[in-house]
């Protein structure tokens, strides 16, 4: 089937690249030139594992490719897909629907046989009756169909969420854009996958729905590490405890700085604000957003207590920029706000990330960036663990504390064994792991 894909971005690209690996004809629409340029000459511009290998294939078998021209795209395509942004507009943190309707501008232009337009953008419940609205002021009802399919992408392992996900949601509500649907997803579904077909409305509530609640299952347990610090009790068997429980499930229950990245900060404040709109506010969600923003300060105190109470004319050394391993995504980082947060403290900050060193210069201004773990410790008084890449839990832990000014190490994620942590001589502070791991 030929597919149009509105939007090269990070969904737009894994999805348009996996459904051409399905064996589609998939052409990639984007405005920015740039980024279409350095696409056809095989440079993917994110960082994904796997992405790059899966484009160049799929380019070079003819199946993927292209264009800043959505007539071009769009001529022939039995699907045309949305993935564009859907930014949180300032202040009042609603999606900013902008390029979703831009995009349904455009797509009327050229649909010319029946089309089934599918909205894989996170949108606002409701968002496809509008986008249905403005596609047919000009063409009629009876060429397009709007369908809302959401994303569950994680950004480090989007392939395989794409290709084997726990479940494809498809808001759908006439026959003939079903069956196109299904031919998009045979693949998954002949492997036994599973389908949700829905209202486009309640597609739509699901992927808020979904995000949300993960969001706060993560919310959820950071507050409960808290209360293990000052009860004495460890979150880590916590969390083995709650989570072999099948009802609550052991996924998301690991502590840390709080959430961040492009849809969990993004998501809850969308919802929160629709829920106000529709007069039924969810309270939970409020104060999920509200905890998780002044963790992230919080997270910035426990380093400056782990150094005696002040980090005034102190190095730190941080280890870990990005909201999370295997990206090198800094969108609402929680580096962004404990970094400065030390700075204003009046701490020297040098910093180390595998991937988020170049997204992340120009967004911690004042920061020294080293290209390794061990130079970055060098001669600081306190290191400091903020995304748990795997490379930092195989460090060298005695080459660490030999490193370091002075023997302190505060891991906001809970990489290393309290025990050997101790027994090295550390002054080793993690998350919600009782008076073990000093709170
Ligand atoms: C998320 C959803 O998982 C995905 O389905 C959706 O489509 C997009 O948003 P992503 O933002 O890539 O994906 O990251 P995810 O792995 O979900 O982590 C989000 C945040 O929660 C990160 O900051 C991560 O560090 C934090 N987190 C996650 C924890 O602190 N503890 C956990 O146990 C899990």
């Amino acid at each position: 089937m030929r597919i149009a894909m509105i939007g090269a971005g990070y969904v737009g690209l894994v999805s348009g690249a996996c459904l051409a690996d399905f064996g589609h004809e998939v052409v990639c629409v984007d405005t920015d030139e740039r980024k279409i340029e350095a696409l056809r000459a095989g440079r993917v511009p994110i960082y994904e594992p796997g992405i790059s290998e899966l484009v160049l294939s799929n380019q070079s078998a003819r199946r993927l490719s292209f264009t800043t021209s959505l007539a071009e795209a769009g001529r022939g395509a039995r699907a045309i897909f949305i993935a564009v942004g859907t930014p949180s507009l300032a202040e009042v943190g609603s999606a900013d629907m902008r390029y979703v309707h831009d995009a349904a501008r455009a797509i009327a232009k050229v649909i010319d046989d029946f089309a089934v337009v599918v909205v894989k953008s996170t949108v606002p419940i409701g968002a496809g009756d509008e986008v249905e609205r403005i596609i047919a002021e000009t063409v009629p009802r009876d060429r397009f169909s709007v369908v809302s399919n959401p994303e569950f992408l994680r950004e480090g392992a989007a392939i395989e969420d794409f290709k084997q996900p726990d479940r494809v949601v498809v808001g759908v509500g006439d026959d003939r854009a079903g069956a196109v649907m299904r031919d998009i997803y045979q693949p998954i579904n002949a492997a036994g996958g599973q389908m949700v077909y829905t209202s486009r409305r309640s597609s739509e509530m699901i992927k808020y729905a979904a995000n949300v609640f993960l969001a706060m299952k993560v919310t959820f347990i950071n507050e409960i590490a808290d209360l293990c610090e000052r009860l004495d009790a460890d979150v880590v068997d916590v969390s083995r405890g709650i989570g072999l429980d099948d009802r609550i499930g052991a996924k998301f229950l690991n502590p840390g700085p709080g959430f961040g990245g492009s849809c969990f900060p993004k998501d809850t404040l969308a919802l929160s604000r629709l829920a106000i709109e529709a007069k039924a506010p969810i309270r939970l969600v409020e104060t999920l957003v509200d905890v998780n923003d002044k963790r992230k300060v919080a997270m910035a105190a426990k380093v400056v207590k782990a150094c005696g109470g002040s980090v005034a004319g102190k190095r730190i050394a941080v280890l870990g920029l990005t909201y999370k391993p295997k990206t090198d995504d800094m969108r609402d980082a929680p580096s962004l706000v404990i970094i400065p947060e030390l700075q204003a403290g009046g701490a020297a900050v040098v910093a180390y990330d595998p991937e988020g060193a170049k997204m992340a210069r120009d967004m911690l201004p004042g920061v020294e960036f080293v290209d390794n773990a061990y130079a970055c410790l060098e001669g600081a008084d306190a290191a400091v663990v903020i995304t748990e890449w795997d490379e930092f839990r195989a460090l060298d832990l005695e080459r660490v504390k030999a490193a370091l000014a002075k023997p302190v190490m505060v891991d906001m994620r809970n990489i290393y064994p309290i025990k050997r942590m101790k027994a090295l001589g550390f002054r080793y502070v993690c998350v919600g792991r009782g008076f073990n791991g000093e709170g």
